[in-house]
């Protein structure tokens, strides 16, 4: 249960985070921290080669180490049901998941070929230094580069080529840019390690904490790979220390905690270590993209063919949506877009915030700053004048477009006007400076929910859905459309979220949460005053009394933890006056919010968002420090400013990892990792990270949902890498068109 923290006889602000205190306290109990009876630990022991077969396990060691339960390789691992027919040899390599322990088969380095499990986390660490394992090794492909001629298309639909008027037409234009951008892998680094505690009950009862974006999900694959009945499977993960796409898949990891708890009888927690993190939960995918843009004299674009490959793993096929915003962001009669996947032996790649879009704008929009430079007209001139009023891929009218005012806010906000359209020319002591930006989108999505509220007699009120919370501050966005729509203090709501067996709440995931928890619990207020309404027409009501045989919730003002007459404020009662008089019972209402419907197709709905970058670039050592960001945001309607600019500096510091540092090295030899810990693999740190601003148009969409919002955790760092890179091109004259932009190749 997350209650707010304040005080009842403080004033809450509605716009705090409600688990602030438990989060900033310790107190909020994250999967690894709960506490079970007699508790036991596992440790994966990793693959030491890219691809091919064990040839054999020595476990004996390990097993006599002290402490140790049990070793599971797949030469003991208890046969899981599901994976029994799961993998089918007649389908193509495209959807195979990897089945732990299931057979000898070594698919990417650091695989998990054994679990060891002790009676404690010093121990389990011991003895799986012990194990030993001797491989058939096989010729392994790690390198995009070097796997090129594997690429191809991917196999579902929504991936196919795309194209509208002429292909290729940039060819023929006057001004052309044909250029190649690549970004390496980069990896999820959450503070929370991947982490589960799993403990069964009889035969086929289970309970799990785990890290997980969507419990029900987690329950449907627990279901899916054991066979046991869904409702005997409880999923909890109240608190998520920070996920962006990395828990929105079971991973083999949390498949072998339930293995052996199962094996021992006994609860057992698994906690990935730092660079297990690096090897066994998903990575943002490498990519490769070529852009050609075509314009006239003048700035007009005559043609976009933006073609890209990226890498998928060589069990599964992991596809994103990296081209798709050449197909909507400018008005552009020609365009054409390519996509393929080149399968690597590796782990199975998954969504990291603003997946597919955030790479398909680091390409996109740094073409156009070329093309604007190769115009001398400036960026935000060029994209002005070709803006897209309506969706240029669906010829539909937008739900709602803030993207011009974007531009103009935050073009002023950073001080636009200093920039020199000729790179390398303005310089602040010793230091080149450099001014870029980078235009985002994302669809902006709702699908349903359902959401529990209760109103007590006492005047609090509790919300209940499944949905759970990795970071955004979900509870505090229900709790706050609640406090707003029944006028209460944000302390008089309490959120219980993010657990099986409450009314099923979404997987968080596409920016939509807001979208769709939010608006179940705007629907489900509204439920509730109607409610109130009825009780305060019944006989014996102050409201009654004062002639009002006839009382509609439209009559009456939802204010101060209570209800008054709209057209006589006095006559008024409290939520807990007004139950007692009529002697009711807590009014409850379970409600179920239907996702995008007729209505919605008939617009193209999407959020928009513009980054600014000032930075610095030291033209003898090629550091960049960059000295100011400012994101805007076309998100709709802002439902708590506090919590939606944390989402949008969090993603700029992203944009900035991914433009700057990040980047994940394999040595092709041996197709291993060669850099899977945070020495060696940079994130931006707090001295990295300059002044962000963060901005909001705050206009309402009238088509998206009852609250008028649209999706904003994306968008916060599509278009980020690209600001970065224009940024430094505007400093130096140097085009760097391979991210991370380290140092050596601004020397
Ligand atoms: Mo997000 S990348 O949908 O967690």
């Amino acid at each position: 249960m997350i209650e707010n923290f304040l005080p009842s006889n403080q004033k809450a602000d509605p716009n705090d985070r409600v688990d602030g205190r438990a989060k900033v306290t310790g107190t909020a109990t994250y999967a690894a921290e709960h506490k079970a009876e007699n508790i036991v630990f596992g440790f994966l022991v990793g693959s030491t080669i890219a691809k091919g077969r064990i040839k054999s396990i020595d476990s004996k060691n390990a097993e006599h180490a002290p402490g140790v339960l049990a070793v599971i390789t797949y030469l003991n691992c208890p046969k899981v049901p599901g994976y029994q027919t799961v993998k089918d040899p007649s389908k193509p390599t495209v959807n195979q998941p990897l089945h732990i322990f299931h057979d000898s088969e070594i698919l990417y380095y650091d695989q998990p070929i054994a679990l060891v499990i002790a009676d404690t986390y010093e121990r389990v660490r011991h003895a799986a230094t012990l194990i030993r394992a001797q491989y058939e090794k096989a010729e392994h492909h790690t390198g995009m580069e070097e796997n090129m001629s594997r690429a191809r298309r991917p196999s579902d639909n929504e991936s196919n080529d795309y194209k509208r008027g002429e292909e290729d037409a940039y060819k023929k234009a006057a001004i052309k840019i044909e250029q190649t951008y690549s970004q390496p892998i980069e990896v999820h680094s959450p503070i929370e390690l991947g982490s589960i505690i799993a403990q069964w009950e009889g035969e086929d009862k289970l309970t799990v904490y785990t890290k997980t974006q969507g419990v029900q999900d987690t329950q449907q694959a627990i279901m899916e790979a054991f066979k046991i009945p869904l409702q005997n499977i409880t999923v909890h993960a109240e608190f998520v220390g920070g996920a962006f796409g990395m828990a929105l898949r079971t991973w083999p990891y949390e498949i072998a905690a339930i293995i052996g708890a199962k094996k021992v009888g006994r609860p057992l927690k698994i906690v990935l270590s730092r660079e297990q993190m690096f090897t066994n939960v998903g990575s943002r995918p490498t990519a490769l993209q070529k852009i050609g843009l075509g314009s006239t004299h003048d700035g007009k674009l005559t043609g976009i063919t933006h073609e890209a490959f990226a890498h998928t793993s060589s069990n599964e096929e992991f596809t994103e949506a990296i081209v798709n915003i050449s197909r909507c962001l400018y008005a552009c009669p020609n365009v054409n877009t390519r996509y393929k996947v080149v399968p690597l032996d590796v782990c199975t790649p998954i969504w990291m915030r603003g997946p597919g879009e955030a790479t398909g704008s680091y390409a996109l929009e740094s073409a156009m700053d070329e093309l604007a430079h190769a115009l001398s007209i400036d960026p935000i001139e060029l994209r002005l004048l070709n803006h897209a009023d309506v969706d240029p891929e669906s010829n539909l009218p937008w739900s709602s477009k803030y993207l011009k005012e974007c531009y103009q806010m935050g073009a002023e906000k950073i001080g636009w006007n200093q920039r020199r359209q000729q790179p390398g020319t303005l310089k602040e002591d010793e230091w080149l400076v450099g001014y870029g930006m980078g235009t985002g989108t994302f669809g902006a999505f709702r699908w349903g929910a359902i959401v529990k509220a209760r109103l007590s007699p006492d005047g609090n009120l509790l919300l209940q859905c499944s949905v759970n919370d990795m970071g955004p501050g979900t509870a505090t966005m229900m709790t706050k459309i609640a406090a707003d729509s029944l006028g209460l203090q944000a302390n008089k709501v309490t959120v219980d979220m993010g657990r099986t067996g409450l009314p099923a709440g979404p997987t968080q995931g596409g920016s939509a949460t807001t979208s769709n928890v939010g608006s179940a619990v705007y629907d489900v207020c509204s439920d509730l005053k109607i409610k109130i309404a009825e009780l305060a027409g019944k006989d014996g009501s102050v409201f009654k009394n004062a002639n009002n045989n006839n009382v509609k919730a439209e009559d009456l003002l939802f204010a101060d933890g209570g209800v008054s007459l709209a057209k006589d404020p006095s006559v008024k009662a409290s939520y807990s006056d007004l139950l007692k008089q009529n002697n009711s019972p807590a009014l409850e209402i379970t409600k179920e919010s239907k996702g995008d419907g007729p209505e919605q197709k008939k617009y193209s709905m999407r959020s928009f968002s513009t980054h600014f970058v000032k930075l610095l670039v030291h033209p003898a050592t090629g550091v960049v420090r960059v000295n100011h960001v400012v994101s805007c945001a076309d998100a709709g309607i802002i439902i708590n400013p506090k919590t939606a600019a944390s989402q949008m500096i969090g993603g700029a510091v992203g944009g900035i990892g991914m433009a700057l540092m990040e980047e994940i090295v394999i040595d092709q030899r041996f197709g291993k990792l060669i850099n899977n810990n945070f020495a060696d693999y940079h994130v931006p740190v707090n001295a990295d990270i300059p002044n962000i601003d963060v901005l909001f148009v705050n206009k309402k969409d009238p088509y998206t949902n009852p609250m008028g919002s649209k999706g904003l955790g994306e968008i916060s760092l599509i278009g980020m890498a690209a600001a970065v890179a224009n940024a430094v091109f505007n400093a130096t004259g140097k085009r760097i068109r391979s991210l991370p932009i380290t140092p050596d190749k601004l020397i």
